[in-house]
């Protein structure tokens, strides 16, 4: 059985004053909540407010990225142990943001990864195509060359949090279509399959991209969408909230 997870990622947004704010209402909003999981990726700045605020609740608290090394020379980076120290659960590695601006690869990608893990946090490792890919057919080659080399030499494979996010429709209203969603989820299951065997079984896959509260259910009804990864609506409590009390949807539009 793969639990249910939905995970906001506040990006650039929101101060610690504003976190508190938020997770007082949001805390409250989903008290009844049992059988999923909710976690809040905030920026470093807010991860010690967050912290504080999130204490009895099983709530999860991220970040945002992670550096695969311990401590070092690295101006601007942070270390699991760091992140741990605070009461992280969680990190986004590989966000299309980080890729597409800061020269995030698929090897730094999987040196994230593997050091996540392997300091016992989990990593939500994020892959997906750009419009100009999928319009030019390359969609799936894409995310078969983010998978085996992003996910490469996992020691514990069912540990990883996959989030699927489609560059094109991020932030732009666009959500892909449940259809669509699930023939791209399926894909990833199928190659993490041929990496990993029957871990793919286990492994969650999160979809991310303009998901809203009347999108959700739909988009949970799919055999292969575990949960969500999400940007803009994860920022209003009660936006947050109904998505993470999505109900899957009785019929589906194929
Ligand atoms: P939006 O939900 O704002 O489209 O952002 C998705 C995303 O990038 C989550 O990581």
């Amino acid at each position: 059985m793969r639990k249910p997870l939905i995970a906001g990622n506040w990006k650039m947004f929101k101060n610690a004053a504003e976190a508190r704010t938020f997770i007082y209402a949001f805390k409250q909003a989903v008290a009844d909540v049992k059988d999923r999981e909710a976690v809040l990726c905030v920026p470093y700045t807010d991860l010690w407010a967050a912290a504080e605020a999130l204490k009895g609740t099983p709530i999860g608290l991220g970040s945002q990225n992670v550096h695969w090394e311990a401590q070092g020379a690295f101006t601007g980076e942070i270390s699991v142990g760091m992140l741990k120290e605070i009461g992280c659960q969680y990190a986004v590695v590989g966000h299309s943001e980080r890729r597409q601006y800061f020269g995030e690869t698929d090897t730094t990608v999987n040196k994230r990864t593997l050091a996540a893990l392997a300091g016992g946090l989990t990593p939500i490792t994020c892959i997906g195509e750009t419009l100009q890919e999928r319009e030019a057919n390359k969609t799936f080659a894409v995310l078969e060359r983010q998978i085996k080399e992003g996910l490469k030499g996992l020691p514990n494979p069912t540990a990883v949090v996959i989030a699927y996010e489609p560059v094109w429709a991020i932030g732009t209203g666009k959500t892909a279509t449940p259809a669509q969603a699930q023939e791209a989820h399926a894909f990833v299951r199928q190659e993490f399959a041929k990496l990993y065997g029957t871990a793919a079984q286990s492994v969650r896959i999160l979809y991310g991209g303009s998901v809203k509260p009347d999108n959700m259910g739909q988009l949970m009804s799919q055999g292969d969408i575990d949960g969500g990864l999400v940007g803009g609506a994860s920022l209003e409590a009660e936006s947050f909230a109904k998505i993470v009390k999505f109900e899957k949807a009785a019929a589906v539009t194929k």
